[in-house]
């Protein structure tokens, strides 16, 4: 290969601390491997005290993007020229790139990725749109209330430990979206539409989530972002009622579409390969 070749391969990766868990570079790998794509994407750790100055110096990495990971969100969002609206609502973003004029753009896709799922693994699935149930507040819970506001949900409630948390996601998003306390649950099954979990409970190692679905329409979709283990309890119990699941692989694959396509200039797949592929790899590690 001619070092002019190698200058101009596309250098994309995942910026983070710690980045060493990251299933990105698999799931890009993937897609650079099925293109025929002559591009890398690596895994750049960056250390707290030096985020700001890379996000800041974006250019100097050579990088023509990157996704951003855990906790560098915050940051990578303040030292972008352009933002995409999801980000600019969540002041997070996880995708960035380099735009011709050399501007840093960011996207935080997190809420594209929660739909891209749901479209793919339940079409229609927003047909009936009046009232979604999230449960959690934290950054997965607000891209996901982003998300469902732009599908036209009539309502979203938001159910959190900390009441305030939901709060301040029902005051940003406006008139159609409520935050409620846990202990109100029972009170709104009963409508449901969607029923999400965007808690870190039911996790392998986690506490479990404990939910009483008894009075969830049949017609519900019940979905969950957490996907170790791929079945959590809420999606087993749900199915045994005869609900219908998707579970939360589907949303980290599709996340990383929008960035693929703005490095490498391809739109990818999110196929049944790509899906085991993720699937067997942690199996293998976890
Ligand atoms: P992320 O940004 O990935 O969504 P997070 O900000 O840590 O993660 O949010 C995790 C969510 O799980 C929060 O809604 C959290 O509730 P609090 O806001 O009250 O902390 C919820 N959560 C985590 N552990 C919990 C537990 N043991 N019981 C109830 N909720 C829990």
């Amino acid at each position: 290969m001619t070092e002019k070749i190698r200058a101009e391969k596309t250098r994309a990766g995942v910026t983070g601390w710690p980045v060493a868990h990251s299933r990105s570079p698999l799931v890009h790998g993937h897609w650079l491997k099925k293109h025929g794509i002559d591009g890398s994407y690596e895994k750049i750790a960056v250390a707290p005290e030096d985020a700001v100055a890379f996000y800041g110096n974006f250019a100097a990495s050579g990088l023509k993007g990157c996704n951003v990971t855990i906790p560098h969100k915050e940051t990578a969002a303040a030292a972008c020229d352009v933002l995409d609206e999801a980000a600019e609502k969540m002041g997070a973003a996880n995708t960035l790139w380099l735009d011709e004029d050399g501007r840093l753009c960011g996207a935080n896709t997190d809420g594209i990725g929660f739909l891209g799922n749901l479209d793919q693994m339940a079409p229609a699935w927003d047909d009936r749109h009046d009232c979604a149930i999230v449960l959690g507040a934290g950054g997965a819970a607000r891209a996901i209330v982003w998300a469902l506001c732009s599908r036209k949900f009539t309502s979203v409630h938001i159910f959190n430990r900390t009441f305030e948390k939901a709060s301040e996601i029902a005051d940003q998003f406006g008139s159609s979206v409520y935050a409620h306390s846990w202990d109100k649950l029972g009170t709104f099954l009963g409508k449901a539409d969607l029923l999400v979990n965007t808690t870190s409970l039911g996790m392998t190692g986690k506490a479990p989530l404990d939910v009483d679905l008894a009075d969830l329409p049949k017609e519900a979709l019940v979905t969950d972002i957490v996907y170790v283990p791929l079945t959590t309890d809420l999606l087993k119990q749900a199915a045994e009622r005869g609900n219908r699941t998707v579970d939360g692989m589907g949303m980290l694959l599709h996340q990383a579409v929008p960035g693929f396509e703005k490095w490498f200039g391809v739109r990818p797949e999110v196929d049944e390969e790509l899906r085991r592929l993720v699937l067997d790899d942690l199996e293998q590690t976890s």
